[in-house]
């Protein structure tokens, strides 16, 4: 909430020391700044609930090697998509050393020195490799608890010189994982769908990858702030890793379920642009994180499959999923229409697609 104050002015000279939360918390802030109090985070509305899980599933080897069970994790993709839009994969070909130098990496980063950091600082959409601190934080109506790494790594996979020295290396080398770990979950899903299974990568969906690599500070007043406010992904999907720290949450059936770490897993989560082509077969989930109560920070890299800005090509309800039963229920759009759209509205709470349903 705006409240009775210069918000815009303090939004201005936080952004303008381009510290991040991290910043503060190393200045030994003791309370967090109004700029960052969110309205609703004590009231537990929607309650929590630790009763439910949501859904592991292996795609080990086996869905490459044999149509029984190939089909029978398509069958699983599907049931967990219908009723979370989340999952998570085990035996997903990422080595657990990789995911670890990964985590390694994204703490090194921010935890470097802040004048090396301060070189990367924008919030220049365009720009393919950045740091900053909430994306939304001129446009959101409360900031959150976390600072972000940014940077496009496909479909042109960026020089190494133009990446931070400190996590480059593995940057790279996990990026060309998640790719080829995307195109499973493309085919997968385009199964799912009752297509053909290269038919979601035909469309591109596959082909462009952004890496945010997320880091949240320890807060000192976790009940006034949230780490990643309630929101739906703006991308087709997003692959997304969590370190030990626990707070990842999804809104299901008017509940919030926690998204317990698993050091194996990663979590799919479905998008908004997979929700809109598939005219609402797959539906993105709202989700979010709660303000880190811990001594240490937590990481995560959120891989998002989503096309680079700019970019033209033009996305509408699949024909295949179309009848006169069910028509499109949205207008053809682009990313880049998408995202200006996002980035002018901030993560408010209510979905984003409806400024593009017919
Ligand atoms: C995101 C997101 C969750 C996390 O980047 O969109 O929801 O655990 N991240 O960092
Ligand atoms: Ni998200």
């Amino acid at each position: 909430m705006a409240g009775n104050y210069d918000r815009a002015g303090e939004v201005k000279a936080f952004d303008q020391m381009k510290i991040g939360v991290k910043g503060l918390v190393d200045a030994g802030i003791t309370k967090v700044p109004r700029i960052f109090h969110h309205q609703d985070v004590a009231v537990t509305n929607p309650k929590p609930s630790s009763t439910l899980e949501i859904p592991t599933i292996d795609v080990g080897g086996g869905v490459f090697e044999s149509t029984v069970t190939r089909k029978s994790v398509i069958a699983k993709v599907r049931a967990a998509v219908e009723k979370f839009g989340f999952f998570q994969v085990i035996n997903h070909g990422i080595p657990l050393e990789v995911m670890e130098s990964m985590k390694d990496g994204i703490r090194g980063f921010h935890e470097q020195d802040s004048e090396v950091k301060k070189t990367f600082y924008s919030r220049d959409i365009t720009k393919k490799v950045k740091y900053n601190t909430n994306f939304d934080l001129y446009s959101s109506q409360a900031a959150n608890w976390r600072d972000t790494l940014t940077m496009v790594m496909a479909p042109d996979v960026p020089q190494a010189g133009d990446l931070p020295v400190i996590c480059r290396e593995i940057m790279l080398e996990y990026s060309k994982r998640m790719m080829k770990l995307g195109e499973l979950i493309f085919e997968l899903l385009s199964e799912a769908l009752g297509l053909k299974p290269n038919h979601l990568k035909e469309l591109n969906c596959a082909k462009s990858l952004s890496l945010l690599s997320h880091y949240y500070p320890p807060c000192p007043e976790p009940d006034r702030t949230f780490g990643i406010s309630s929101h739906t992904d703006i991308s087709f999907i997003t692959i997304l890793l969590q370190d030990h720290i626990g707070g990842l949450q999804v809104l299901h059936d008017g509940y919030w379920i926690d998204v317990p770490p698993n050091p194996e897993a990663l979590i799919v989560n479905l998008g908004d642009l997979l929700q809109l082509i598939t005219n609402d077969k797959f539906v993105s989930v709202e989700h979010r994180v709660l303000a880190n109560r811990g001594e240490e920070p937590r990481i995560s890299s959120a891989s998002f499959f989503m096309h680079t800005i700019p970019n033209e090509q033009v996305y509408g309800p699949m024909k295949e999923l179309l009848s006169k039963q069910n028509p499109p229920k949205y207008r053809n759009t682009t990313t880049t229409e998408m995202a200006r759209h996002y980035l002018a509205r901030g993560l408010d709470g209510t979905s984003p697609l409806l400024h593009f349903r017919i």
